[in-house]
């Protein structure tokens, strides 16, 4: 299972992505915090990586089950051994999310993302959201939080600069693997990574059939989407 996420990635980002990723702690929160009262105790937590955001997920939401899925067996492996303590409410399993079992054991009350879907492209990221929210119970919400794509030159130079401000304000020390990994994609573009514009993403999430579609938090080019499956009565008005 090939999705350009090479090993060296695993090993620079379990290290260093506490300061990596703008604001992280932050993200996470906003992350549970949009998921309110769930249709029903089920999350499927797609990227999962070492399972930094699903340790969270299953810390704040005690009556739920996580069912985290990564295509990395390294970062699985890494996440087994952190929620060892959360056995029986948690599952993992390898998959890419383009595949059918990564959404598997459906309806589900959320599907979550962290910096997993921009690896996708424009047709893979439109096929992904139709079959979130064909998993996704009545009420069901998708909250993904991911690198965005800054439009214009303008946006584009903030964002960069905003994102190596925040990992040399995180951790001077992870500032110097950040730039000789050439990590941050608005300086250096990387073919492994496929940010979309915020407009984008919102389009294409209600072509997929959401509602409450938004973007509830942005920095440094990287942003928290939410998206709720509609109830049945409002499909049909
Ligand atoms: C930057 S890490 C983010 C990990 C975690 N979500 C976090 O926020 O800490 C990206 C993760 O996405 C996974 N990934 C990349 N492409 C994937 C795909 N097509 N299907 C499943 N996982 C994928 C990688 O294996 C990696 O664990």
């Amino acid at each position: 299972m090939s999705t350009g996420w090479l090993d060296d990635d695993t090993a620079l980002f379990v290290r260093y992505g506490d300061a990596f990723v703008p604001r992280r702690t932050e993200q996470f929160d906003i992350v549970c915090d949009l998921l309110g009262e769930l249709p029903r105790p089920s999350i499927v937590e797609l990227g999962c990586g070492d399972g930094r955001l699903t340790e969270r997920l299953l810390g704040r939401l005690h009556h739920t089950r996580v069912a985290a899925v990564d295509a990395s067996a390294g970062m699985l492996a890494l996440a087994r051994t952190r929620l060892a303590g959360f056995t029986g409410r948690v599952t993992l399993r390898r998959a890419a999310m383009e595949e059918d079992t990564a959404l598997a054991d459906g309806p589900h009350g959320a599907v979550v993302t962290s910096l997993a879907v921009h690896h996708l492209d424009d047709r893979a990221k439109q096929a992904l959201y139709r079959r979130v929210r064909g998993v996704l119970a009545p009420g069901g919400v998708f909250v993904m939080a991911d690198l965005v794509a800054p439009v214009g030159p303008a946006p584009l130079a903030l964002a960069a600069a905003r994102w190596d401000a925040e990992v040399h304000a995180a951790d001077p020390a992870a500032a110097v693997p950040f730039e000789s990994a050439r990590w941050n994609t608005f300086r250096y573009p990387d073919p492994v990574d496929r940010p979309s514009p915020v407009g984008a993403h919102l389009n294409r999430l209600a072509r997929a059939g959401f509602r409450d579609v938004d973007v509830c938090w942005l920095y440094a080019g990287h942003a928290v989407f939410h998206a709720r499956r509609p109830e049945r009565l409002e499909e049909t008005t």
